[in-house]
């Protein structure tokens, strides 16, 4: 296929050029209804490319995109993975059946499982006690959780985690293809891995059936721009479009479109080059910070231990556990002190999202901020949450996600012992510590107040102060 072609920019660019005027919608027509604040902070642009797009422009930029990563199809979405892996969870199972998933979920498979009535049967990460991190599950785990139950409709992997950790996709491909079942990979970090060899092997690659991705979280596609990509044979397209239809905008925009298909030209024709300058870019910073005393920074010696069996070169993770400081503190002072903003800070790292678009002057700036913290420290303002053993926070999945969560309710301040009517999803990376049907223990409730206290974000909690928490009412 003619991989310079981009058919939704194309379509953008021809509906202004035909001097069109639509009495439909958007009412803002193509600007002309915006103000001057309005044009000055999204730029008219924006606007003057929102136009409803043909479908047959669409179809031609998705089959594009499925030549240049291998896949049999590739299907644009404009409401983040979110949905789409709500769209790839309700395709492969369904009300009552079960499905194989690593515990380690964002929490858009929770709403998943809990849209689909499904039976989660859990796969538990394995928790690496050197670098206080969970991993994904291994080959051997699934192995042995599809002899256990052999019933199970589909298995889902989240690969590479936050952190850049990565399971075996390929051996675990395998063993669910022996099983007659089709493998999930919610793969949101790893749209550009088709593109470059030193990057985790991409999942479509690997044997995965359905692999979910977010083009706007390390590529070039704007907010909420995702795909879902189908390889094999195991999952019907057209159960994929119902599913898609049902859930997805019937107005999507042809801004979060064309952003794809523009990322998905610019990979092709120059991805190789851009990705090897962005992975020696980080190789360099990582050498740099590794000699930094008080600083710790992964890396690819990762590779082997336990379960891992890839790693993301581009996820710089930094334990700053040495200088007695929290990751929760180090991120807030990038911000404050360097106008510097990282995907995320835990309990003792911080992880900078590095991608093909940061240029020297960028990753100077990191190294300089990094250097700082290490030379002089902030005085610890807050306490470092005590992370428990991964086996406390094994809870018990008493009830069906999706029973417990239209159960009857009430809110509790000693919850130990409950069952769990609401998910709690410590953010990011947005892995619940609770959600519907599990039982809680004494372990998570103190994890999760002891955590809000040092800088936790917990978007969704139905209490936000964690005073009380929502049950299933006994
Ligand atoms: C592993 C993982 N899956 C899915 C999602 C959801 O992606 P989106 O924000 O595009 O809806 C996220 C977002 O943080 C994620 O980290």
């Amino acid at each position: 296929m003619d991989q310079r072609r981009t058919p939704v920019l194309d379509a953008i660019e021809q509906f202004r050029q035909e001097d069109r005027y639509t009495f439909a919608l958007p009412g803002h027509r193509l600007g002309l209804g915006i103000d001057d604040r309005t044009a000055a902070v999204l730029s008219r642009g924006a606007f003057e490319a929102d136009v409803i797009t043909a479908k047959g422009a669409v179809s031609e930029a998705e089959a594009l995109m499925a030549d240049a990563v291998g896949a049999r199809q590739a299907v644009f979405a404009t409401c983040g993975s979110t949905v789409s892996m709500h769209t790839a969870m309700l395709t492969v199972t369904g009300p009552g059946k079960k499905i194989l998933v690593d515990r380690n979920v964002h929490k858009s498979v929770v709403a998943s499982l809990i849209l689909a009535g499904a039976h989660p049967v859990w796969l538990r990460p394995r928790w690496d006690p050197e670098n206080q991190i969970a991993h994904p599950a291994s080959a051997d785990d699934v192995a042995e959780a599809l002899r256990r139950e052999p019933d199970i409709s589909a298995v889902l992997m989240i690969t590479p985690t936050e952190y850049g950790t990565g399971a075996d996709v390929r051996g675990i491909a395998r063993l669910a293809h022996r099983h007659g079942v089709p493998l999930l990979v919610d793969e949101a970090w790893g749209a550009h891995f088709p593109f470059h060899n030193d990057l985790p092997t991409a999942a479509i690659q690997a044997g995965a059936d359905l692999v979910v991705q977010s083009l706007h979280k390390a590529d070039g596609g704007l907010c909420q721009a995702s795909m879902i990509l189908v390889g094999g044979d195991l999952v019907d397209p057209v159960d994929l479009r119902l599913r898609l239809d049902l859930l997805t905008t019937t107005s999507p925009s042809a801004l979060l479109y064309g952003s794809i298909d523009g990322f998905r030209r610019r990979m092709v024709a120059e991805g190789h080059q851009l990705l090897d300058e962005a992975l020696r870019r980080a190789n360099h910073l990582r050498v740099r910070l590794g000699k930094v005393p008080g600083l710790g920074v992964l890396d690819e010696s990762i590779i082997g231990h336990d379960s891992v069996a890839e790693w993301d070169a581009l996820k710089l993770s930094v334990d700053v556990s040495q200088l007695g400081l929290t990751g929760y503190q180090v991120k807030d002072w990038m911000q404050e002190r360097h106008r510097l903003l990282v995907q995320l800070g835990d309990a003792r790292r911080v992880i900078c999202s590095l991608t093909y678009s940061d240029n020297e002057v960028a990753m100077e700036r990191l190294a300089g901020a990094f250097e700082q913290l290490a030379a002089e420290p902030p005085r610890p303002d807050r306490p470092a949450p005590a992370v428990p053993e991964l086996h406390d926070l094994d809870l018990d999945q008493a009830m069906n996600p999706r029973e417990a969560y239209f159960a009857a309710t009430e809110q509790v301040a000693d919850p130990a012992g409950r069952i769990s009517a609401e998910m709690i999803s410590p953010y990011p990376p947005g892995v619940p510590a609770i959600l519907p049907g599990e039982r809680f223990n004494e372990a998570v409730v103190d994890y999760l107040r002891a955590g809000l206290a040092a800088g936790m974000t917990i978007p969704d909690s139905a209490d936000p102060d964690l005073k009380t928490f929502r049950v299933v009412r006994e």
